[in-house]
């Protein structure tokens, strides 16, 4: 069986992640999270003044640029790789409204983006790989064998993320999550350097009336024909 790229762009909270976890660990494909990624360098940006609730000193993110290491390591307990920061684990602190609030911003600069891409590349080379994002199907493999794109409703992806930082004992109220969700899907959008566009050649699938089990059988049908 042929080893493919499967891209899987969309809006925020989608539940993209999910997807592209499962079908990884269905077809033993490597999964990678390239929000994780801008995250990560966001929470940087944090943890080293160049970013606050009123600035966002680009010049000073870019210049630190080159002392940002990113890498994933597979979690055999989770099943999947977990976000690591200069050697740190930060899947957890990457995770939260506040990095979430200041993400989309630090995802516009294009060294910032050129930096991560030229990683994501790298990682995908072997193919065999199923990668998350915004720009997978457009910017980083245009010739992904498959290409999605996730939709659904703001309302029903505000109520799945604030569901999920609940569970985790985070203290956010629905409408500051659903904000958030419409914020970053504007800034995503309208963006200069790769903005959120579906590929010409991208499936959409809506899954806001689609469950986990049932969006994941709509893909693999997906994958079938293409492997
Ligand atoms: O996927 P997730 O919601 O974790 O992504 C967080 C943010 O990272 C997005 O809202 C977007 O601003 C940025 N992003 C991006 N390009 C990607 C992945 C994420 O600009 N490939």
């Amino acid at each position: 069986m042929k080893k493919i790229t499967i891209a899987i762009d969309g809006f925020s909270s989608t539940g993209k992640s999910t997807l592209a976890k499962q079908l990884a660990k269905h077809l033993g494909y490597v999964y990678v999270d390239t929000g994780a990624m801008y995250r990560a360098v966001t929470l940087f940006a944090m943890q080293n003044n160049c970013i606050g609730a009123d600035f966002l000193d680009k010049e000073k993110l870019v210049k630190s640029l080159p002392s940002i290491k990113l890498s994933f390591k597979f979690n055999p307990e989770l099943g999947f790789a977990e976000m690591y920061l200069n050697d740190v684990n930060v899947e957890t602190a990457i995770r939260t409204l506040e990095v979430s609030s200041f993400v989309s911003a630090v995802a516009a600069i294009s060294e910032v983006r050129s930096k991560l891409v030229e990683q994501q590349q790298e990682m995908g080379k072997e193919k065999g790989i199923v990668m998350d994002g915004r720009d997978i199907g457009t910017v980083v493999f245009p010739n992904a064998e498959l290409k999605i794109f996730m939709t659904a409703g703001a309302d029903t992806r505000a109520q799945r993320r604030f569901d999920e930082l609940q569970a985790k004992g985070d203290s956010v109220t629905y409408e500051e999550v659903l904000k958030n969700v419409v914020d970053r899907d504007y800034v995503d959008t309208h963006r200069d350097d790769s903005p959120l566009v579906m590929a010409e050649d991208s499936i959409e699938v809506d899954n806001s009336y689609l469950d986990r089990k049932e969006q994941f059988d709509v893909v693999l049908e997906l994958v079938n024909e293409v492997i």
